[in-house]
């Protein structure tokens, strides 16, 4: 007990929460550290630094030159833990919290064993991979994962059971009930229900239905017809490299032989590379995008019909769009509606005829919007169309994780 106490006291000079630990023990302890963090949050107030035992003689981001202010402030911050931190997603997810300058205390970075060891550059200093293991979330307060759904529905339970709370890129918890689907220019109020898990909905839902919701507020959305013209990046950092060197194989007159996807990529398209529901004839991915928009619209009446497609793209989606609204509605209330819309970037050049393309969304953080135009199939005038085009990366996944997590 004494020796716990002690380790106790090498990381937090807080008496109270010292005392929690050594009556109550560790559990406790940190459910007590994070609730003397969040009103220290709320309050704007500096706070001691968590219990975390382990943390003991870890030196905190750019803690050399910080102020005494800084420090204080640095304590207050919580313990972050990347989950497939290698992959084409955690590599952006890095660089989103180190861009956004998202307050942590600590970044720990997981994978599999094949990068154990492996260094990754965050705010300038090289921090090792470590392999994710059972007692990988032991101290972490907030763990982003993505590394599939295999791996999310094995890890993250055991994260919450540290004390972390998940924000889970995968599709494994989406569509339970109990875990809040996020994006938070649409439905943030979800997260105050959250048990532990929040889920990234999936990158077509997000980069199609953020540009809708202010419409679909104002005047209300009956029914949604997209296509998606979807990135290597979506199918991770090995289908990126697939695309590239198909590519140069084509180029070269060389047989390449696919590996990582099922048809070939170069200069070719396909119909997205998910299993296809027997019962319904549309992709897995298709069910995503219509099961997700209804739950993060809250609305589950709206009709969604998607056909998501795989092109030769590297990193950004792009869609096109068909909607009919309740009442009648114009492409300039669209327009303007879009105009101030959060997350949302108008490219709708009809004279230079310059639109959405997913060259220009790459790395953006602005999910562009573009060709908004009265739907003429539909003679009622409730309809329009539009195209779009947003970063998988990004908006599409790591920054809508990391926006999740500045609202925590
Ligand atoms: P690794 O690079 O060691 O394979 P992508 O979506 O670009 O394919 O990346 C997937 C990410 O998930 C990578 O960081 C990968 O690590 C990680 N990953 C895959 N399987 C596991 C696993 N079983 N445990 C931990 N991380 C995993």
């Amino acid at each position: 007990m004494a020796a716990m106490a002690g380790r106790v006291k090498s990381v937090t000079e807080n008496p109270r929460l010292q005392q929690c630990y050594v009556t109550h023990g560790e559990a406790a302890a940190r459910a007590a550290a994070a609730r003397t963090r969040a009103q220290a949050r709320a309050t704007g107030e500096a706070t001691l630094c968590p219990l975390q035992p382990q943390n003991a003689g870890i030196i905190v981001c750019g803690s050399s030159r910080r102020s005494m202010v800084n420090e204080r402030a640095a304590n207050t911050a919580p313990v972050v833990g990347v989950v497939g931190a290698t992959g084409a997603v955690g590599v952006e997810l890095l660089r989103c919290l180190e861009q956004r300058r998202f307050p942590l205390a600590q970044l720990r970075l997981f994978a599999s064993t094949r990068s154990a060891g492996r260094k990754l550059v965050f705010r300038g200093e090289p921090l090792e991979v470590r392999e994710l293991r059972e007692d990988s979330f032991h101290g972490v307060d907030i763990a982003l994962f993505s590394a599939g759904a295999a791996t999310s529905r094995r890890f993250a339970p055991l994260a919450v059971q540290a004390g972390a709370t998940v924000i889970d890129n995968s599709s494994a918890f989406r569509m339970d009930p109990a875990v809040p689907l996020v994006v938070p220019e649409i439905n943030p109020q979800a997260l105050r229900s959250h048990q532990g898990i929040i889920a990234n909905p999936n990158c077509c839902a997000i980069i199609s239905i953020t540009p809708l919701w202010p419409v679909h507020r104002a005047n209300r959305i009956l029914r949604l017809l997209l296509a998606t013209y979807q990135s290597a990046s979506g199918a991770g950092a090995a289908a990126m490299e697939e695309l590239r060197e198909s590519t140069r194989a084509c180029l070269e007159g060389r047989e390449y032989t696919p590996r990582v996807l099922p048809h070939p990529y170069a200069f070719n398209l396909f119909s997205h590379n998910t299993r296809i529901d027997p019962a319904t004839g549309y992709n897995d991915e298709e069910l995503k995008v219509i099961q997700e928009t209804r739950k993060i619209f809250g609305d589950p009446t709206i009709r969604v019909s998607a056909t998501c497609v795989r092109v030769p793209v590297l990193r950004a989606h792009s869609m096109a769009i068909s909607f009919e609204c309740e009442r009648p509605i114009s492409p300039d209330v669209v327009r303007e509606l879009l105009r101030s819309a959060p997350g949302v970037q108008l490219v709708d050049d009809a004279e230079r005829n310059y639109f959405p393309m997913p060259k220009d969304a790459s790395g953006q953080d602005a999910i562009l919007v573009g060709r908004i135009r009265q739907d003429l199939s539909d003679p009622s005038g409730r309809s329009i169309a539009l195209f779009v085009a947003g970063d998988q990366l990004l908006k599409g996944a790591a920054l809508n994780a990391v926006q999740i997590a500045e609202r925590l």
